[in-house]
């Protein structure tokens, strides 16, 4: 992890944020790679989620919501973490996370295992509260959304309304949730300000045991086989009933083998009818299951216009349908290609590089064009012309650069991760050919100027 942290930041992937003033725990910045990268897999989730399904739609909902919807929601009352206080250092931990927590004093030891005495776990809501508007009295405050979710579940009239779909169908968002999380640790792998790509998958009631296996499935092989996880680096968690959220009957998570260990990439969760039901007026009147029904009952919705209900044609009844909800961390996304695509290869000569075996369509720069040498004019400016071509596709981000000599310039490329390095020489002038390297066997191949494009585009 180490390793991987500093390649971050010594290359503009990752930086923490408000660096120059000691940071701020739990946030980082994505740097000027970082962005593409962050980018490139967000895209790649929204092409096979979204574009290549018949069956969904995205939106980008508010950050700041009514908080009744929080409220309704139950992540008022149940979206706590438990917390132990340490009477000693007065550090602060989380109660089940204890083994992974330093003691502030004696930090080879865990809380609990120096002299300091821990109070008993009592919860701790995660939800950030921010003013709204210029008046500061006790009700003017909103919740940072703490999942992308709840967007989608007060919009599914509105979506339903407006494209008139029929269930099954579901609704992708991606976007930024914040925890206020009691140890944000390990980098970019626990946030609190972080980014969510989720889906509420809405479908009949007897049919959400099946759509939660195929979405399951069909996301253990999206992360192998589009973003280029190795299959023995993936495994599946049946989430313990005690472990699950709230609002879940079945969770299954897909785990990572991260350099810390084994842990949560993403979570495909049964939520039932219990969000729509929840949201909705006149719970009395709706055809709730039972689980739901007795959450419902507890917490009457007193506010809402609406019953998120679905007039289900051939049986002639509203129903309230029963949500399958794939969600996964982007940043967690990140840090798993991140892990996946790092090595350090010993070349013969006894050199070792750095190289990020970076799937090309999640590379950050596709394209790297260098002049052999910087100070011939034609060179430059052939190699600048061929960046520009390049570019002006709009398929594949291409740098220029003529910083450093050649053997250098490589292995900046290598260690970002860039498929292909085009290097302008003296025969390129003669014959209009140019070398094309390719990142992982560093072979290279001479291409006609007019083949380059569709070489390139070929093999990303
Ligand atoms: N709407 C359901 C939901 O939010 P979750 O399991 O709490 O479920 C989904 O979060 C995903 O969001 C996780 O699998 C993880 O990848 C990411 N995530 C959650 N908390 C995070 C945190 N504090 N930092 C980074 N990523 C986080």
């Amino acid at each position: 992890m180490d390793q991987i942290v500093s390649l971050c930041k010594r290359r503009g992937f990752i930086f923490q944020s408000s660096e120059i003033y000691g940071g701020m725990q739990g946030a980082y910045d994505y740097g000027p790679l970082g962005v593409e990268l962050k980018n490139n897999l967000k895209r790649l989730w929204w092409k096979h989620n979204v574009y290549e399904r018949d069956d969904m739609e995205g939106i980008d909902a508010a950050i700041l919501m009514n908080r009744f919807v929080w409220r309704y929601s139950q992540h008022e009352e149940t979206f706590a973490d438990m917390l132990v206080d340490c009477k000693t250092c007065k550090g602060r931990f989380r109660a089940d996370k204890l083994g992974e927590s330093e003691c502030l004093r004696h930090p080879t030891k865990y809380p609990g295992e120096c002299e300091g005495e821990l109070t008993e776990p009592r919860p701790f809501n995660m939800m950030f509260k921010t003013q709204v508007g210029p008046v500061p009295d006790p009700e003017s405050f909103a919740y940072l959304r703490p999942e992308t979710a709840q967007g989608m579940f007060v919009n599914f009239k509105n979506v339903l309304d407006s494209t008139n779909r029929k269930i099954p169908f579901g609704i992708a968002q991606i976007g930024k949730s914040f925890r206020n999380e009691i140890t944000p640790r390990n980098f970019i792998f626990r946030l609190r300000e972080l980014e969510q790509m989720e889906i509420e998958f809405f479908v009949r009631p007897e049919d959400a045991q099946a759509t939660h296996e195929a979405w399951v499935k069909d996301h253990l092989d999206w992360w192998a086989e589009e973003v280029g996880l190795r299959r023995e680096h993936l495994d599946l968690l049946e989430v313990l009933p005690e472990d699950r959220a709230h609002y879940s009957v079945r969770t299954v998570d897909i785990m990572y083998k991260y350099p810390i260990g084994w842990e949560e990439l993403e979570g495909i969760a049964n939520r039932t009818d219990f969000d729509l039901a929840m949201h909705s007026r006149d719970q009395d009147k709706l055809d709730l299951t039972p689980n739901t029904r007795a959450q419902a009952q507890a917490l009457p919705n007193a506010h809402s216009t609406e019953r998120l209900t679905y007039f289900d044609q051939p049986n002639n009844k509203h129903i309230i349908p029963y949500v399958v909800e794939p969600a996964a961390g982007v940043d967690r996304g990140c840090l798993a290609v991140l892990c996946e695509a790092y090595d350090e290869e010993t070349l013969e000569s006894g050199e070792t590089r750095i190289v990020l075996r970076l799937k090309p369509t999640l590379a950050p720069i596709k394209v790297a064009v260098l002049p052999l040498k910087k100070n011939a004019d034609e060179i430059v400016a052939l190699a600048k012309s061929i960046k520009k071509t390049l570019q002006a596709t709009g398929e594949m981000r291409t740098v220029y650069d003529d910083s450093a000599g050649i053997g250098k310039l490589y292995r900046r490329q290598d260690e970002v991760g860039t498929p292909f390095c085009v290097t302008v020489d003296f025969q390129s002038l003669e014959d209009q050919t140019v070398t094309v390297r390719d990142r992982d066997t560093m072979q290279q191949v001479r291409i006609a100027v007019p083949d380059l494009h569709a070489f390139i585009r070929e093999r990303i």
